[in-house]
């Protein structure tokens, strides 16, 4: 573990970058190519270390799956020939992994089990296992399956209608997942919208389901087919630039290629809101996911309140709105937001901390935080809680800070956004 000191720059930031590929689509990539018959290419891969977990799980079910740099060309065999892994699979850090694939291996026909590092080991996985119980999967593991380390006896599922309760992505693709092996009809109704590259995904893959409002249905038994797939920029790494440039007095920023799909464009709206100067473009699809460029320049900002609906397209940008909010003219209110408590680490405890410790006045509430702007950050040292967001929170907020901050742990930023302090360095020239 080591610490990173970054000396403010005292100028904007500056020219074009390309974030890496999207961490949700990446993910769901390795997955339906893993699960298809025949050969898938993914480009613009993430290759950040959670992703990876997932490419390593298929891995030991016997999937040949080749890496060069961010291309990936993935063997399948289809679901049928893949084998009982050996050693237990390790999920890491990844949420995204445990709770997708939780639906996968309790629909295959094997033994699994799995387990995941000291954070992941302590996150919710009741929320997948109770309603995959419900199809009847076989599942056993710490605290009657609501923690990790996990086991799956696969089983054939029956489908299911679900109503979930807690408004997830993960949970409703590893339903969707777990609903597409099973024998008949698997109905997910959602507590309200969220991302949905699992939707737009599965018929790329010859997945077919049906979205009507916020119930999708999909039929058993399918097997995907092979297909190749460019992933956009991730629009969650995205957005540590998108704030950098709007706080920092003479910026003129344009981050390219960036996946702009409506379910998880809050940040630009919500920037917009606070008075940011943002404009997108899109200027192709994948799929049916929109891909454009984001300008954004230095501006003023004023607080708001960021609740409601718009929380699940902003959960992941919780951490770097919060630094948006702290130079904002007023006070900006997060509500709705105690998911946040259940993420890498407890955001909201983290964020408000490292706000503190920069000498912010921030107010923690159980589902959100009250930051008053516009606040002069002094510097110092911030722990990253080994949560890669956290971590990058404070690398952006060393943009406008009056000394060196520290970022403790920066290794943790790896698991999402590898090139970081690279396409730093890059828009600091
Ligand atoms: C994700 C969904 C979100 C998000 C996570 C990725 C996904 O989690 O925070 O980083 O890829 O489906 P929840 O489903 O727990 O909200």
């Amino acid at each position: 573990m080591s610490t990173i000191e970054l000396t403010p720059p005292k100028k904007g930031i500056n020219g074009t970058i390309e974030v890496p590929g999207d961490k949700s689509i990446s993910h769901r990539a390795v997955i339906f190519s893993g699960l298809a018959e025949g050969t898938s290419k993914i480009s613009n891969f993430l290759t950040g270390e959670d992703c990876m977990r997932t490419v390593q799980a298929f891995r030991q079910m016997g999937v040949t799956i080749e890496q060069n740099d961010d291309e990936l060309i993935v063997h399948g065999k289809g679901i049928r020939s893949l084998s009982e892994p050996v050693a237990p699979i390790n999920f890491g850090n990844s949420g995204t992994t445990a709770r997708l694939m939780s639906g996968v291996l309790a629909g295959l026909p094997l033994f699994s089990t799995a387990f995941g590092d000291e954070s992941l080991s302590k996150r919710p996985m009741d929320r997948v296992v109770v309603p995959l119980r419900d199809m009847g999967a076989k599942i056993s593991g710490r605290k009657n399956g609501g923690l990790l380390p996990l086991s799956f006896d696969g089983s054939r599922l029956k489908g299911t209608t679900h109503e979930l309760q807690v408004r997830s992505a993960q949970v409703k693709s590893s339903l969707l997942l777990a609903g597409m092996l099973a024998e008949g009809e698997t109905k997910v109704i959602e507590a309200g919208t969220t991302r949905n590259h699992t939707e737009m995904l599965m018929p790329q893959y010859g997945i077919d389901l049906e979205v009507d409002g916020r119930m999708i249905t999909i039929k058993g038994e399918q097997q995907p087919k092979a297909a190749d797939l460019r992933v956009p920029g991730d629009i969650s790494s995205a957005a540590f630039f998108i704030v950098g440039a709007a706080i920092t007095p003479g910026s003129k920023l344009t981050i390219r290629n960036v996946g702009l799909n409506v379910t998880r464009n809050g940040i630009v709206q919500v920037m917009k809101l606070m008075g940011a100067n943002i404009t997108t473009t899109v200027h192709t699809h994948i799929g049916d996911e929109p891909v454009g460029d984001i300008h954004v320049e230095s501006s003023t900002l004023n607080a708001i309140s960021i609740e409601g609906d718009m929380i699940p397209n902003v959960i992941d940008e919780i951490p770097i709105l919060a630094l948006a909010a702290t130079q904002a003219e007023g006070t900006t209110e997060i509500k709705d937001a105690k998911e946040l408590r259940f993420k890498e680490t407890d955001r909201i405890k983290a964020v408000a901390e490292n706000l503190r410790k920069l000498g912010v006045k921030v107010e923690e509430r159980e589902d959100g935080l009250q930051i008053k702007g516009r606040a002069s950050l002094s510097g110092g040292t911030l722990q990253s809680f080994g949560d890669h967001r956290i971590g990058m929170m404070g690398a952006i907020a060393s943009l406008i800070s009056e000394n060196v901050i520290s970022i403790q742990d920066k290794e943790c930023i790896n698991i999402s956004y590898p090139s970081f302090f690279n396409d730093l360095n890059k828009v600091l020239l």
